[in-house]
């Protein structure tokens, strides 16, 4: 959906109220997950460090969203990383994936408590089994926003994920970070990937739950 539309008020009528039937390409990552041979691979003073991690990932439908005319089906989600064993907290992460129906669009949101929030968008087929989703500083639409200390001293310049659902039911994510970390000339990409198997089913969202 775009606003060129003269009308951008007026809401669709008689949508599914069912979330977890309409998320297109993003119907297999609904549920709980867990994966346990991650690898981050992370900026330090010495040079680029390998880290193994483990993964836990929570996505729940929530209620369709309309904006005026556009509707789009949404699952949220949390993030827990710790290294193997450990109770401490490596990266955290919160968001939503969205699916446009319409325009068959897949935007994913994150904020990290480090100080940072991005969109990636990039378009996918409803039956797709792999997509890739772009954020890049500086853009008004689809981009990152850092806290002041980060944006000088590692600046993400661009953010990108593509996301792998495999025969098996699991699914994989393999990213890239784009960092420009001050006083380095080139840019350094701080990659993260894993494998997540389902642990749990996902609840259906409040208004499917009252309609059953
Ligand atoms: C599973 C995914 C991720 C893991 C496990 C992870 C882990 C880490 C760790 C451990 C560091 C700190 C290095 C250190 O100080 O020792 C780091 C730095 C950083 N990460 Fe990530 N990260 C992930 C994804 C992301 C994403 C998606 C973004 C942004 C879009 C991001 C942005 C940053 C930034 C800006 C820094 C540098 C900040 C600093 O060192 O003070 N990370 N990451």
């Amino acid at each position: 959906m775009d606003a060129t539309s003269p009308d951008i008020y007026t809401e669709p009528q008689g949508y599914d109220l069912n979330t977890l039937a309409n998320l297109g390409p993003l119907g297999p990552l609904a549920g709980i997950w867990e994966g346990q041979r991650g690898l981050d691979v992370k900026p330090k003073a010495e040079g680029p460090k390998k880290q193994a991690f483990v993964e836990r990932i929570e996505l729940q439908p929530v209620d369709p969203v309309t904006n005026g005319p556009q509707l789009i089906y949404a699952l949220r989600y949390h993030v827990h990383v710790t290294k193997p064993d450990q109770v401490k907290t490596y990266h955290e992460q919160v968001g939503y994936w969205l699916w446009e129906p319409a325009t068959r669009t897949v935007t994913h949101t994150l904020t990290i408590p480090r100080g940072l929030v991005a969109m990636a968008s990039g378009s996918a087929e409803p039956d797709a089994k792999s997509f890739e989703l772009v954020a890049t500083q500086g853009l008004d639409t689809y981009g990152i926003c850092s806290t002041p200390f980060l944006n000088q001293a590692f600046r993400t310049t661009e953010f990108r994920i593509k996301v792998a659902i495999n025969d098996d039911g699991s699914w994989s994510y393999d990213e890239d970070t784009v960092l420009q970390i001050l006083g380095q000339a080139e840019p350094f990409h701080h990659t993260d990937r894993n494998l997540l198997r389902k642990v749990a089913e996902a609840t259906p969202n409040p208004l499917a739950r009252a309609r059953a």
